[in-house]
């Protein structure tokens, strides 16, 4: 299998339309700290603890900020509770990566009349773009894409079933992904015998992975599971079914968590697409462009790479997350 992305350098490159700005400086301690409020999801997946610990670091006081962070659990309410909070508090910019795409208008016009900037890290939203300054996070369509162009290569003309663990409902990977995927294996023999939540979690996918195996039994040959976690999570139900992952059941999943790309090393997984968690630096550039009035592009694309089990083995003893 070949590697989907030719001549780009290494994985946790993030390509910005901004430029000439630096994040901190050794004298930005003494400085006025830029007080962000962060409204992250939660902690659902591996991915989402890389993504916090990346949001943190460059969001240090190191680095000329004060940080006030606040984990949304996965509740929509939480986490617009938690912007509103921000306003009251008067913060400098607000961040989130929002856990459905929707909700998001009166908070954010109030965050606009308040004048506080918001930058979104991560996932989008389908409030008006005039609401919000900017966004930084990785392409999902393409992910689901191609996630979709594997499976069709790899299942040929042989009829295929495919059960899906979908992320969290409403979210703005879960839909994109599911998009890009659908498109992609267009015309392929692969029929859809099921498709349900996770909710992004380990748990979440082996509990409904289950559900597919009692139902469906053997009759499945390949599973699309929309993050690592909930891949991992199903390894689970399929061995406790007296079937082996990655054979019995073919297996494509997004993240390339360490964990994720050590399933896909020893053959459990059969392929991983990249979604680059480390936003953090590229997320804190843009806050300093936007307060400093820079003008930054609405849309800051993350580049990610995928991974067949060889490339996976070969990234796995530099892998960050
Ligand atoms: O928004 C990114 C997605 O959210 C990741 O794929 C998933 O693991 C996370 O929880």
């Amino acid at each position: 299998m070949k590697r989907i992305l030719k001549g780009v350098a290494t994985a946790g490159i993030i390509a910005l339309a901004v430029t000439g700005i630096t994040a901190g400086s050794s004298s930005a301690a003494s400085k006025k700290l830029i007080v962000v409020g962060f409204a992250q999801t939660g902690s659902e997946s591996g991915w989402r603890a890389a993504n916090t610990l990346s949001m943190k670091a460059a969001f240090s006081k190191a680095n000329g900020f004060k940080l006030i962070f606040n984990a949304a659990d996965n509740k929509p309410e939480n986490q617009i509770a938690a912007v509103h909070s921000f306003i009251n508090q008067h913060v400098n910019a607000i961040v989130f990566s929002a856990v459905v795409t929707t909700g998001w208008a009166n908070v954010l016009a109030q965050a606009k009349a308040a004048k506080i900037p918001v930058i979104l890290e991560d996932r989008t939203i389908s409030a008006a773009p005039s609401l919000y300054a900017t966004w930084l996070g990785d392409n999902f369509l393409k992910e689901g894409t191609t996630a979709g162009l594997w499976a069709k290569k790899m299942v040929g003309t042989t009829p295929t079933n495919m059960v899906v663990l979908e992320g969290t409902t409403g979210s703005s990977p879960a839909i994109d992904r599911a998009k890009g995927f659908n498109a992609a294996i267009a015309g392929s023999p692969i029929t859809l015998l099921d498709s349900q939540t996770g909710n992004f979690t380990r748990a979440g996918g082996k509990t409904v992975m289950e559900g597919f195996l009692q139902k469906y039994g053997k009759t499945i040959n390949l599973l699309f599971a929309q993050n690592d976690d909930m891949g991992l999570g199903a390894l689970d139900a399929i061995k406790a079914a007296g079937l082996t992952p990655g054979k019995d059941i073919k297996i494509v999943s997004i993240d390339g968590t360490h964990d994720g790309l050590t399933a896909l090393a020893q053959g459990e997984f059969n392929y991983v697409v990249e979604c680059n968690p480390l936003l953090g630096p590229g997320v804190a550039k843009l806050v300093k462009a936007v307060l400093a009035g820079k003008k930054v592009a609405k849309a800051n694309t993350a580049v990610d790479l995928a991974f067949t089990q060889a490339q996976a083995i070969a990234a796995l003893p530099t892998r960050k997350y």
